[in-house]
């Protein structure tokens, strides 16, 4: 169901209890337990063939952490992920959509089996997707690197999964009208070696219909097309939107909401460096 937007073109709303920290985790506790990850059962994903770029952990913040940016299909999480990482360079950004746009574009078996899911705008089924994440999680942890994770946990089965091996210490829901996702999603064009995405209205290529690094041509995703984003949208009210709750719960969740993601992100900016900042003072008086 199309929702009415009707508040002022940029507003931030908290959630939870997110700023006293009183309900947040240390830091120092992100990591859980991985004995049982190392074993897991990971013959079918090829590492290589997904794995983000590793990024270096930054002097500025000393602890690693566990962030997740949830919101609806075409909301902005990939965007808003990229200003995070050229902010905060000591994440590394685990994009499940991305893994497994890879995965299909090599036709692995688990990108095979996945497409099937993807192209009709359902969820790939939570096994696949927690073995998936996981991999990448541990080895980002034992790097000593926070995560950024994307489009990970979408599930209750997701989130408890998680909650198992790390804590998740913040939680960014970007909340935007169906109205402005649909629009969006209709003028996204992808560079799919990469995942670099642009938008015709908001950020276009030099050249229209090729990427600005390679010069190779721009496609739009299969689930894309007009009947997919509506199943994904309804999708996330059913097995998404959940976790809203579930997080503020924790007292971890911030909300921001507005139809802009520039608008958007130096909030998101602001609220980010306010919470590492805190966990770096409780993490050196401890
Ligand atoms: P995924 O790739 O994660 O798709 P999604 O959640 O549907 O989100 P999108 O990537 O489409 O959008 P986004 O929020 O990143 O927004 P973006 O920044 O691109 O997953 C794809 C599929 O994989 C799923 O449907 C599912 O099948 C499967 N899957 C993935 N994870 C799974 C999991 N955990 N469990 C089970 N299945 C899973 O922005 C959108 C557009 O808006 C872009 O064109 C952008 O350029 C544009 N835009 C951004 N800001 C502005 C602005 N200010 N003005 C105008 N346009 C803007
Ligand atoms: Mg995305």
């Amino acid at each position: 169901m199309m929702q009415a937007f009707v508040s002022p073109a940029f507003r931030r709303t908290v959630v939870g209890k997110s700023s006293s920290l009183l309900h947040r985790r240390s830091p120092t506790t992100v990591v859980r337990s991985f004995a049982s990850i190392y074993h897991a059962d990971m013959e079918d994903l090829s590492h290589e063939e997904t794995s983000s770029p590793s990024s270096t952990s930054s002097p500025s913040s000393s602890c690693a952490h566990s962030l997740l940016i949830l919101g609806k299909p075409g909301g902005g999480k990939g965007t808003i992920s990229g200003k995070i990482l050229s902010d905060f360079p000591q994440f590394r950004h685990v994009s499940t959509g991305d893994q497994l746009r890879q995965h299909v574009r090599n036709e692995t078996k688990l990108g095979l089996e996945a497409k099937k899911y993807m192209d009709e705008g359902c969820l790939v089924p939570d096994n696949v997707m927690i073995k998936m994440v996981m991999k990448d999680a541990v080895e980002a942890i034992k790097n000593g690197q926070s995560l950024l994770l994307d489009g990970f946990p979408r599930t209750m089965e997701q989130a408890v999964a998680l909650d198992e091996q790390l804590d998740v210490d913040m939680v960014i829901n970007l909340c935007i009208p169906n109205e402005t996702i649909i629009e969006r999603i209709s003028d996204r064009w992808i560079h799919p070696a990469s995942g670099r995405v642009y938008n015709y209205s908001y950020k276009p290529p030099k050249v229209t219909g090729m990427d600005d690094e390679t010069g190779e041509p721009l496609v739009q995703r299969d689930d894309d097309k007009p009947e997919s984003v509506l199943k994904r949208l309804n999708k996330y009210e059913e097995a998404t939107r959940p976790l809203v709750q579930y997080y503020e719960e924790k007292g971890v969740i911030q909300t921001f909401r507005g139809t802009q993601s520039d608008v958007i992100y130096p909030e998101v900016q602001e609220w980010l460096g306010e919470q590492l900042a805190e966990d770096d003072v409780e993490a050196n008086t401890i």
